[in-house]
């Protein structure tokens, strides 16, 4: 834990990127660098999640609606959860007929009937710790359909992280990396800043290892579910230090 006691959650910090921030790539948490890489993104989450014409689709935390909105033409019917502040720019901006908005926080916020898929992508280690993190996802197993499946995406494992950096490719990618953000800092206008200004005040203590990815793929298997982790394909941003959990219910 650090010693921002008095800050305030991740949850609210994005809830406050809404008000300050205008380019929607930066409210997403991405960076500017990281635009063309959406499709792959998109694309990655399909080949896993499966969306499919018949399917009820719910996305926690969807923020402004980046994978939501395309992924809502895949799937019958949508409900996107996040904070009032980023639903309210989601809707402002135009949410697609098919998609419901709901305002608030899970587990806590209750959301309605049952899913044939559910996406949490980039949004778990957001939360305070390992154990609220686990009571976010077990939340999700009573809400999800027989065949339904349940992808928690883009995990930044610290493991991973060190199995990946301990290489020397890992030290050239991260290198090209803080490179490319130091110029992206440079270039543009003080979004990109005044984004890390308002989240790195915000209480963040990445808890996410090896062994949280092996507690969720048991909680699930004791709960009858079926439970893998899943590799990034290279175009993703941070391939090689985040990793996927894919969760379904047998039929
Ligand atoms: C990095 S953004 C990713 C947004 C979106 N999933 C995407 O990939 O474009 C993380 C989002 O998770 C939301 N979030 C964090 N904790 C949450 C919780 N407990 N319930 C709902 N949303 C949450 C934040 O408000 C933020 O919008």
């Amino acid at each position: 834990m650090n010693d921002k006691q008095n800050s305030k959650s991740m949850f609210e910090a994005y809830g406050d990127l809404a008000d300050e921030i205008n380019t929607p790539i930066l409210i997403a948490g991405r960076n500017l660098q990281h635009e063309n890489q959406m499709d792959d993104t998109i694309a990655d989450i399909c080949a896993k999640l499966e969306p499919n014409k018949n399917c009820r689709l719910l996305e926690l935390g969807c923020n402004i609606g980046m994978l939501l909105n395309p992924l809502s033409s895949l799937v019958a019917s949508c409900v996107g959860l996040d904070h009032h502040k980023l639903v309210g720019f989601f809707r402002d901006s135009g949410t697609p007929e098919n998609v419901a908005l709901l305002e608030g926080e899970w587990p806590t916020t209750k959301v309605e009937g049952s899913f044939d898929r559910i996406l949490v992508y980039d949004v778990l280690h957001l939360v305070p710790d390992a154990g609220t993190a686990l009571k976010f996802i077990e939340a999700c197993y009573d809400i999800l359909e027989p065949g339904g499946r349940l992808l928690i995406g883009d995990l930044p494992n610290k493991d991973m992280h060190k199995r990946y950096q301990s290489t020397e490719f890992g030290q050239k990618v991260a290198a090209d990396y803080d490179a490319a953000r130091e110029k992206e800092r440079a270039n543009i206008t003080n979004e990109s800043q005044q984004r890390t200004a308002i989240l790195s005040d915000a209480l963040f203590d990445n808890y996410m290892d090896d062994a949280f990815i092996f507690s969720v793929l048991g909680s699930a298997r004791k709960s009858g579910l079926h439970a893998f982790t899943l590799p990034q394909p290279d175009t993703l941003p941070f391939c090689f230090s985040r990793e996927d959990i894919l969760i379904a219910r047998p039929r």
